[in-house]
């Protein structure tokens, strides 16, 4: 479902800001982990730009799709949390908001200090999450997308005495003969941290020098934008 229905929307809306974030920063030949690269969208474009790309992502699912998209690319079933390499990368980025996958302050803990330990001592580390505000914007509707093959609904929730936030999705695929209908559904969690718990994070993890760029200042204009905030964190 997320392959299908969610994969492209993010790079096009967030591109000036990996331009000028990223791209600019990180030298062609660079080595780069892409974190929580789920069925590889933003990996085919590091790719593309000359980095020598790894993917992890913890969906096997995720992981089948993106290997099908970018064959010969090293791209592997692995948790954020605990990251397993013997080499240091000269860069690490985590797009769309991947890290408000991790449910606990103490998660988020484990994936900087992994990060930290993976990284090269001047390399530079890059992810977008959404802030309180983003969550807010959620007007608890079903947003309906309908095409001839395809009908999704999506409802976002938000109860910010936690800071947890769901999104339910409802999938009506056209499949098989006779025009039947095949029915998916699934919630996808997630945690609102605030911006002061995610630097104190940051710097407790070992990273000094920490860069925050709200989207709309990095020019990422469409509706993604709003709430989300972009970090460069380095050693
Ligand atoms: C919103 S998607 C973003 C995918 C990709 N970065 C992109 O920009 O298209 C979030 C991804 O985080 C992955 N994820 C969530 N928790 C994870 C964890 N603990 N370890 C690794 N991947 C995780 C999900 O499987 C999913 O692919």
């Amino acid at each position: 479902m997320y392959h299908a229905l969610w994969a492209d929307w993010y790079l096009p809306a967030a591109m000036p800001a990996l331009e000028r974030l990223f791209f600019a920063r990180v030298p062609k030949h660079a080595r780069v982990l892409d974190l929580c690269c789920g069925s590889g969208h933003v990996t085919k474009e590091l790719v593309a730009r000359g980095y020598d790309v790894t993917g992890i992502d913890n969906s096997a699912e995720l992981i089948t799709i993106a290997r099908r998209e970018l064959p010969g690319i090293d791209l592997r079933v692995q948790d954020a949390r605990y990251l397993d390499f013997n080499c240091h990368f000269d860069a690490v980025l985590s797009t769309f908001d991947s890290l408000n996958h991790l449910l606990s302050l103490e998660d988020l803990r484990l994936v900087f200090n992994g990060v930290r330990r993976t990284l090269k001592n001047d390399g530079l580390f890059f992810f977008d999450m959404n802030l309180a505000e983003a969550y807010s914007a959620d007007l608890h509707q079903w947003a309906v997308d309908l095409s001839d093959d395809n009908v999704s609904m999506v409802r976002g929730t938000y109860y910010p005495g936690s800071g947890k936030a769901r999104t339910e999705l409802i999938w009506f695929v056209r499949c098989g003969p006779g025009n039947s209908w095949q029915r998916r559904q699934t919630v996808v969690e997630q945690q609102c941290y605030s911006l002061e718990q995610i630097l104190l994070t940051l710097s407790e993890s070992g990273f000094r020098k920490v860069e925050t760029i709200p989207a709309k200042d990095a020019e990422v204009t469409s509706e993604l934008g709003f709430g989300r905030v972009y970090f460069v964190a380095q050693p």
